[in-house]
């Protein structure tokens, strides 16, 4: 049983609370702090049902903000991070980029220069593991895939922060040897996921009875996986991935958005008893969002082939699963959808809709 100390940055977000849960209950001898300042989007209700577990810490820092950084790094000593802490959501992006700059890259160097100082005499067993986007690659067109090798081309401030903390953790490995891996994954989608993304955000306005708005044409093509399946690559990554390398993350499952929209609003008509076609009635085609990238499309061979991961779920199971989720779970909605959640809505929808 080998001891180990595991800080995962951003663990009281979307996919974070799913990696800390799959950590904590698979590796009770490791030591697993979750490191994140409960920006609007960190919400430690997610992690209600481990917050007891003897194995989990949490600690509520800024990782743009050094001095507190490399204090936790001194006080937990830990061998291994997992950092996903970020600002996530394009829309955000295009009204508030320095944010971006500041969390995504900022932050990001100040992990970087932490593990540095605490690892500088030894590397041996340490991991610092960046979790990445396929929106670094930019969007492609009908055809084709975006794989290890495919080069940057980040369009949005989001994609162009991500990619220049991508970028920064490749220049730490060259420049001073830090054991690193990246994982660049697709769209992620399940429980907890804040609904100002394009799933939840359905699921939430067809309970509601709101209309559902879809940007430009609908056309748009993004590769959907599963947040748990998501959390296993990143075990599997941190564990057994090659030093020094990155591997994509991928469903091999393509939707265009309109596609999506209508297959949720099938099964919610089911699983709310209303009559077919009930909830599509509440499409409503919306101003384009700027710099759209047409599609993302992930080659995951090289971890499938190289690591043994594949996803678990089909999107028709995954999906089901999620609105279920939703439906059993209306106060953590209501929560998450009080106060600012309100306003941003107002200041992103209100001249569409
Ligand atoms: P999220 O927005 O749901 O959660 C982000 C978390 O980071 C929150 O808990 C927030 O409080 C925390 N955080 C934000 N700024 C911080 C700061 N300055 N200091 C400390 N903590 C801070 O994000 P998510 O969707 O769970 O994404 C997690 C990571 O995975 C991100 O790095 C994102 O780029 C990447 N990613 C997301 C997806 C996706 O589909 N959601 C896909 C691929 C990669
Ligand atoms: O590809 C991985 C990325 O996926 C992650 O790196 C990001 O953190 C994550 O937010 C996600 O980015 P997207 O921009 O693809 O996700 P979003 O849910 O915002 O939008 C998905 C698609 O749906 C996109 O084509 C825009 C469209 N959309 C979105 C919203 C919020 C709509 O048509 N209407 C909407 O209201």
């Amino acid at each position: 049983m080998t001891k180990k100390t595991i800080i995962i940055t951003g663990g009281a977000g979307f996919i974070g609370s799913h990696v800390i849960r799959l950590f904590v209950n698979k590796y009770p001898e490791y030591k697993i702090i979750n490191l994140d300042a409960l920006t609007y989007a960190g919400n430690l209700e997610n992690l209600k049902d481990i917050t007891g577990a003897a194995n989990y810490g949490f600690e509520k820092v800024n990782i743009v903000n050094a001095p507190e950084v490399n204090a936790v790094f001194a006080k937990h000593q830990p061998d291994g991070i997992i950092h996903l802490a970020a600002e996530s959501h394009v829309d955000r992006s295009i009204t508030s980029p320095l944010d971006f700059v500041y969390t995504n890259v900022v932050g990001t160097v100040n992990l970087l220069n932490a593990a540095k100082e605490l690892w500088k005499d030894n590397y041996e067993g340490k991991c610092f593991h960046h979790v990445s986007t396929d929106e670094v690659y930019g969007a492609l067109g009908t055809t084709g895939f975006f794989t290890e090798e495919t080069k940057y081309d980040p369009h949005s401030p989001y994609s162009a922060s991500k990619a220049a903390s991508d970028h920064f953790v490749y220049a730490y490995a060259d420049t001073y040897g830090l054991p690193i891996v990246l994982t660049n994954c697709s769209n992620n989608y399940g429980p907890n996921h804040f609904p100002e993304k394009l799933i939840p955000l359905m699921i939430h306005n067809v309970i509601n009875n709101k209309p559902l708005p879809v940007y430009g044409d609908g056309k748009y093509t993004r590769d959907w996986l599963y947040v748990i399946d998501h959390a296993r690559a990143i075990d599997t990554v941190f564990h057994n991935g090659k030093k020094g390398e990155k591997y994509n993350v991928g469903g091999f499952n393509e939707w265009q958005n309109i596609d999506l929209v209508h297959l949720l609003c099938t099964q919610m008509d089911e699983k709310l008893g209303r009559e077919p076609g009930t909830s599509a009635k509440l499409i409503t085609f919306v101003k384009d969002r700027p710099g759209h990238d047409l599609r993302y499309a992930i080659d995951a061979t090289k971890i499938n082939t190289e690591l043994g991961w594949s996803p678990s779920v089909t999107f028709e199971e995954g999906l089901s699963k999620t609105i279920d989720w939703y439906l059993q779970n209306t106060e953590w909605l209501e929560h998450v959808t009080n106060g600012s959640y309100q306003a941003y809505y107002e200041s992103q929808y209100s001249n569409s809709i």
